[in-house]
């Protein structure tokens, strides 16, 4: 078992299983009303270089759930804030906390903090992964489908984070990934030739039908992500044509299913009226952030 949950694939197939299956279990004792108090006493710290929504509240309410308590540290109150060292900060938290998250731009960061922090850390968000993210997309996928197996994925637009943690997902999973973007926004190379020694089937596209063709899951993300808003232009005019829409969903199964990690725009990457149709799992998605980061955070910190 890792200390922390930095990037899926440190982690084996069977034990992140189990975290969908504590995931479950947790799901149905907080819809029955039932205590799951697995972190009473214990505390989260919450680092957030980068805004969020779902991340903070569902791993705040998460911990309140799970009996403990989760404290929110944002740049411009903390020392990492005014250039102290990560590895102080990461040595003094672990004498304080019981584990952190850590929502930032570089992953070496997160690595380096998870190096000398020896309590367990958790990624909830870098440049190159959103590996609680697509736990919480992978549990939706049970859901909905029974599994994760056997079923074709499709990725449509930017070639980021999100994109590279289901490229992640399809190594330890070993299901069929398509990844279609726009010529210069493919995914970052390392991950794609990680993926590859790893035996992943990933097919990569320019041709966005060509990707979502009777897929079963239909996946996008914003076209510009936080820390690229200068970009937003420029990525507009590039992803033109990347947009998942009702055409778009007519080529896939007729029962698939549309997800997105949130934040969306609206009629970019996505039209309104498919966020709103009945393939859409979206909320579902986002709801799941709440239970399987309880079981990631219970699996490392009890
Ligand atoms: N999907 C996600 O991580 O949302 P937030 O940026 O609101 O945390
Ligand atoms: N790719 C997006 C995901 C937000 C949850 C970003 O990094 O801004």
């Amino acid at each position: 078992m890792n200390k922390d949950f930095l990037c899926l694939t440190d982690w084996s197939r069977s034990d992140l299983d189990a975290i969908f299956a504590l995931a479950r279990d947790l799901k149905g004792k907080q819809q029955r009303g039932e205590p799951h108090r697995l972190l009473a006493g214990k505390t989260l710290a919450m680092i957030f270089d980068k805004s969020s929504t779902r991340t903070r509240v569902s791993f705040e309410a998460g911990m309140v759930h799970l009996g403990g308590h989760a404290l929110f540290l944002a740049p411009g109150n903390t020392q990492m804030g005014r250039g102290e060292p990560i590895k102080d900060t990461a040595r003094c938290l672990a004498r304080y906390c019981d584990g952190v998250m850590i929502r930032t731009f570089a992953q070496a960061a997160v690595e380096e903090f998870a190096r000398y922090c020896d309590k367990p850390v958790i990624n909830g968000l870098t440049d190159s992964y959103h590996p609680c993210q697509v736990m919480a997309d992978l549990l939706t996928v049970i859901e909905h489908k029974g599994g994760v197996d056997g079923l074709t994925y499709c990725w449509i637009g930017d070639g980021n984070n999100m994109a590279n943690s289901w490229i992640n997902a399809a190594a330890v999973f070993g299901f069929e990934l398509r990844v279609a973007t726009p010529k210069g926004y493919e995914p970052d190379a390392a991950v794609r030739e990680r993926a590859a020694r790893m035996g992943a089937t990933v097919v990569y596209t320019n041709d966005i039908m060509e990707a979502a063709r009777d897929a079963d899951v239909l996946n996008t993300d914003v076209w510009a992500s936080m820390g690229q808003e200068a970009e937003q232009k420029e990525r507009e005019q590039a992803f033109r044509g990347y947009q998942i829409n009702m055409e778009v969903v007519r080529a896939a199964a007729p029962d698939c299913i549309v997800m997105h990690c949130l934040p969306a725009h609206r009629d970019e990457e996505i039209t309104d009226e498919v966020m709103e149709s009945r393939h859409s799992a979206i909320y579902d998605q986002a709801e799941n952030r709440l239970h399987v980061q309880k079981a990631i955070m219970a699996t490392l910190m009890k």
